[in-house]
Formats: C-alpha cells, sequence, structure tokens
C-alpha cells in the first residue's frame, strides 16, 4: 500500500517509513543513526504523503525511531555540498536569492501544513529530543502524546534562524505570544511535564506506554463518524479567528450540512 503513496526509494531517501492500515497512516522518522535529523527531501517526501494518502485514512501518526523523535534540520543542510545525495539551498555562504529561497521553503513547508488538515487527525507520539524542525513537526500536529522522557526546544534563534515550518502559530495559539517568546529565545529544553501544564502536550505517559497510548487515542477518535469529525475540526480551527457572532453564523451552516446529510441517508 505505501508504494502506491510514494515509492520506497524516495521514502529510503527521505529517512522516512510509511504504513498504511485502513484509517490509520503511521509515518515513522527512520534515520535513528541521525537522531531522525531531517533534510529537504524528508519534508518533500511529507508533502507527498499528504497529497496521496488514500481516502480510507483518517488518522495519521507521526513517530521516532530510536533514541529521539528528531533532532531537527539534518545539520549538513548549511554545509556546502549539503546533506549526502541532495545539495541545501541553505548552505551557509550562498546569497540566497529571495523568490528562489521563499519558493524552497514554502515547499518544505507543505511538508506540515497537511496535517491539519479537517479530514485527518495527526498526533505526533514524541519520545527522547523534539528539537527546531523536530518541534515544528510536532506542533503542526493537532494533538501530541509525550513520553516522560520528552524534551521540545526550539532552536532555531540560537542558530540565528527563525522557526519557519510553520511552527509559530500553532505555539502561540497554544502557549500565547509571551511564552513563546521565552521558550524560542532562550532555546530551552521543555521537559515533558512542562509541556503538559502549557498545553504542548494532550497527555504524558512512560516511555513503554506511548504506542498504546497513541493506539487506544486513535481508536477514541475513530468512534466519532468521519463527516462529524470533519466538520467538527473545520469549525473548531476557524474559531481563533472569528467573532462570536461569525463562529456562531459557522456552528449553524455546519450543523444545517449535518442534518441534510443524516436526513438524505436516512430516507436513502
Ligand atoms: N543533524 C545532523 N546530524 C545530527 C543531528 C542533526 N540535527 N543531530 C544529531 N546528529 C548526529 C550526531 O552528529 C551524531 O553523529 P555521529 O554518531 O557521527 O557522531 C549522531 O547523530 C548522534 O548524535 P549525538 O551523539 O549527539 O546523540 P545524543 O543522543 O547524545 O544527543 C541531540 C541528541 C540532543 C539531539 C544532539 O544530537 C543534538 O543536539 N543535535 C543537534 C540539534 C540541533 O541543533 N538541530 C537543529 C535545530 S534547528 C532546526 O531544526 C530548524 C532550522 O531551520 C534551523
Amino acid at each position: 500500500m505505501a508504494d502506491q503513496v510514494i515509492t520506497d526509494q524516495e521514502l529510503d531517501e527521505a529517512g522516512l517509513r510509511l504504513e498504511i492500515d485502513g484509517e490509520i497512516a503511521r509515518v515513522t522518522l527512520a534515520r535513528p543513526e541521525r537522531r531522525n535529523a531531517m533534510t529537504g527531501r524528508t519534508w518533500s517526501a511529507l508533502a507527498s504523503i499528504g497529497q496521496n494518502l488514500p481516502e480510507s485514512v483518517r488518522i495519521v501518526v507521526l513517530a521516532g525511531d530510536g533514541a529521539s523523535f528528531s533532532s531537527g534540520i539534518d545539520l549538513t543542510m548549511f554545509e556546502p555540498g549539503g546533506p549526502e545525495g541532495e545539495s541545501s539551498p541553505l548552505a551557509s555562504g550562498k546569497v540566497p536569492d529571495p523568490a528562489e529561497l521563499d519558493a524552497t521553503i514554502a515547499g518544505y513547508q507543505e511538508g506540515f501544513r497537511w496535517l491539519r488538515r479537517p479530514d485527518l487527525v495527526s498526533i505526533a507520539a514524541v519520545h527522547g529530543h523534539a528539537i527546531g524542525a523536530g518541534f515544528q513537526l510536532a506542533l503542526s500536529c493537532d494533538l501530541r502524546i509525550l513520553a516522560d522522557n520528552a524534551q521540545l526546544c526550539m532552536k532555531e534563534p540560537a542558530l540565528g534562524l527563525v522557526p519557519d515550518l510553520t511552527g509559530t502559530k500553532p505555539l502561540v495559539d497554544l502557549v500565547g505570544p509571551n511564552r513563546a517568546l521565552e521558550l524560542c529565545l532562550t532555546a530551552r529544553r521543555i521537559p515533558a511535564t512542562e509541556a503538559r501544564e502549557l498545553g504542548l502536550a494532550e497527555l504524558v505517559v512512560g516511555g513503554d506506554e506511548l504506542e498504546g497510548a497513541v493506539s487506544d487515542l486513535a481508536a477514541a477518535v475513530l468512534t466519532t463518524p468521519a463527516e462529524a469529525a470533519r466538520a467538527t475540526k473545520e469549525l473548531l480551527l476557524q474559531a481563533p479567528d472569528n467573532s462570536l457572532a461569525e463562529q456562531a453564523a459557522a456552528e449553524r451552516r455546519a450543523q444545517i450540512g449535518r442534518l441534510t446529510d443524516l436526513a438524505r441517508q436516512q430516507s436513502a
């Protein structure tokens, strides 16, 4: 099934594994010898997975092999040679062409953005380190379950950069701008218990309970009918940007859609 979505070679070069079982897709960061560091290829492959998932998939689980969820961007992306087999537009010494770099980063961001699609619920299963792009990948998921050894860190500003892989919005939405500023500008490692208190994790469990906790959450989400889950996610995602009146109107529209569908199903 996975090779209908993306080829095994693309997955291998991207340092990813993909398993699809009915309604659940599991994407695993699979370069444990590099602590699941990610390159441009990883993000292109993630985008490709998002574009080609079968319609049956309702849950996407992101997890990492080995000691860490992800150590973030592969630091060889900043070296003149780039990562093995891949050139990097981020290599130091090159003055970037703004339009070219904008398009490149937009392409990388596609690897993260699809995880918020209303037809899916994405769950990050985080153990060990989630640093920089790894933290942003966890943030781009709808829900985060952390092992008690997890540590989150927004390292980009400490490297002279900004977080640019879609992580700043969910971070601010979850913890507010002041705490987000403190976390980003100190680049400190946030332990799992604090992450839970800050709302960065739905649940913290022992390391050997992580897989079971993710399966239980996925199973619980799947008890809700697909169309109701989709309409509810759509509604919740627009709530922060809507006034009360706008959100109330959106609720009415969504409910009319639901009741119409249910009535049609009953009369068919
Ligand atoms: N890129 C490339 N290689 C990496 C890597 C990375 N991000 N992280 C780890 N590795 C490599 C190490 O170099 C090491 O290689 P060797 O075995 O050849 O020496 C191997 O993976 C294992 O790493 P450690 O021995 O360091 O493992 P550890 O368990 O002691 O520590 C860690 C794990 C805390 C994640 C540590 O490896 C680390 O701090 N890595 C760098 C993290 C980092 O700065 N990432 C960039 C963040 S910024 C970002 O992601 C986005 C952006 O746009 C800038």
